[in-house]
């Protein structure tokens, strides 16, 4: 994604306050899709506006699905399991992986064909862990090559209907990685399918797709890394629901994160989703002697724990942050890098070589922008070793890469660093968390956006 847009980004005092991020991304994907395919009409509510989300409701309408949206309430009118219509035109997944690779479970035990196409940041993300899978249960879906990277497959997706008679089959995968998309694409399509479906992960991804579907009566069971969902006997429908998204703490991170590491603050975050399989980074947090504190609020009708997150300025310090708890924080490395480059002493993150095949390279990223602050790094295969340079990180200029996350921490590190930021290409963060300037900017933090 490109844009004019860019913050002037200045060193800032006490960031003071009670502030909502917006509702999670991953849970708003989800609850989209289920209630498209509810018996019914359904009410989503906290309903978050980022653009990626966006692209999931566009793409249900093109395909027949009444949405409406207003004031964060989203009235989204069921088709049942077998009413989606075949769309008029390719369907654009715009910057959003959860977007295409769970679509492409769904579309592909149809009997019509969809085309999936992506912006130039999604169409050079790997396909062939979606596309392998189905075809093997007997999906016609293929992915499209890049020059100088054979072996691998991207978007566009092209798959073609299942004809009459014709049903996906069971299927047994050990994934090599532990990937959430991958699996709710197999547990999607196992929806349609003539037998049962076993998806088994290195460790546990977010297990939203497995709650909801537990929450809507599918026979779905799970044993520590291993899901298996049987459609066998089931009655192959759920009644309409009315939900709530919590607040995304994958957004949650960002001023979290600005309140350890800028002096004098102290920020609550109500009604953030601390469902375990996303708390990596608040455990790796507390490592580092982050003072963080959940209080926990209750849980939603569809399994996600809610708790209202507080933090204050820390003295921080370096840690190891490697293994399973880098898949239940995927997404909140590049924050963790930031508190990283405010700590004392020496962090490091292992196991996390997914990171590059995100909306830009993150450990590549991550390592130039650290860089560009005055931050000692370095850039491992599989993730990053990071100095703490507390009180020595100069302002920069950077450019987002066209990548939310870079942006957001860009902001953060321009918070503490001695001089101005100017974070160039800043219209990405709409993919996720609209109102990321204003909200920082309501804590107290100096942030100016500019251009269009
Ligand atoms: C997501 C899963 C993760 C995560 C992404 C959202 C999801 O991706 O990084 O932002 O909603 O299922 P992978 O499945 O590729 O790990």
């Amino acid at each position: 994604m490109t844009g004019a847009r860019s913050w002037r980004v200045r060193r800032s005092g006490g960031l003071r306050g009670t502030v909502r991020v917006p509702g999670d991304k991953s849970i708003a994907h989800r609850a989209l899709l289920f209630a498209a395919l509810a018996d019914g009409e359904c009410t989503l509510d906290e309903f978050p506006g980022g653009l990626d989300n966006v692209a999931t409701a566009d793409a249900l309408r093109a395909m027949g699905v009444a949405i409406a949206a207003r004031d964060g309430t989203v009235l989204v009118g069921g088709r049942g399991l077998r009413g989606l219509r075949m769309a008029a035109t390719p369907i654009d997944c715009g910057n959003s992986g959860t977007t295409m690779r769970l679509l492409a479970g769904l579309l592909a035990a149809q009997q019509f064909g969809t085309r999936l196409v992506g912006d130039a940041s999604l169409s050079r993300r790997p396909m062939r862990r979606v596309i392998e899978p189905l075809r093997a249960r007997g999906a016609h879906i293929a992915g499209s090559a890049l020059p100088g990277k054979e072996g691998e497959l991207y978007p566009p997706l092209s798959i073609a209907p299942l004809i009459d008679g014709e049903r996906l089959h069971a299927l047994d995968l050990s994934t090599g990685v532990a990937s959430a998309q991958v699996k709710s694409a197999m547990l999607l399509s196992g929806l349609y399918a003539d037998g049962p479906t076993l998806v088994t992960e290195p460790t546990v991804s977010r297990d939203h797709t497995e709650r909801m579907l537990d929450a809507l009566g599918v026979p779905i069971e799970r044993v520590g890394p291993a899901v298996a969902l049987d459609p066998r006997g089931w009655r192959g429908a759920w009644d309409p629901f009315r939900w709530s998204v919590p607040g995304d703490l994958s957004a949650a991170a960002f001023p979290l994160v600005a309140a350890l590491v800028v002096p004098d603050s102290d920020v609550t975050l109500p009604g953030v989703g601390t469902n375990p399989t996303r708390t990596g980074l608040l455990e790796a947090l507390g490592d580092m002697r982050g003072r963080v504190a959940t209080g926990a609020r209750g849980t939603t009708p569809y399994g996600e724990p809610i708790g209202d997150l507080r933090a204050a300025t820390s003295a921080l310090r370096g840690a190891l942050v490697a293994g399973e708890r880098i898949v239940r924080a995927i997404d909140e490395v590049p924050a963790l890098c930031v508190a990283a480059a405010c700590a004392e002493g020496r962090t490091e993150i292992a196991n996390a070589s997914e990171l590059r095949v995100k909306e830009s390279d993150r450990i590549a990223a991550m390592a130039s922008v650290l860089a560009s602050f005055g931050a000692s790094v370095e850039e491992r295969p599989d993730g990053l070793v990071i100095e703490g340079a507390r009180g020595r990180l100069r302002g920069a200029r950077i450019d987002s890469r066209g990548d939310h996350r870079i942006a957001m921490s860009a902001c953060v590190l321009g918070l503490v660093a001695e001089g101005d930021t100017e974070v160039d290409d800043v219209a990405c963060v709409d993919t996720s968390f609209p109102g990321f300037a204003a909200l920082l900017r309501s804590l107290g933090a100096e942030v100016e956006e500019h251009g269009p």
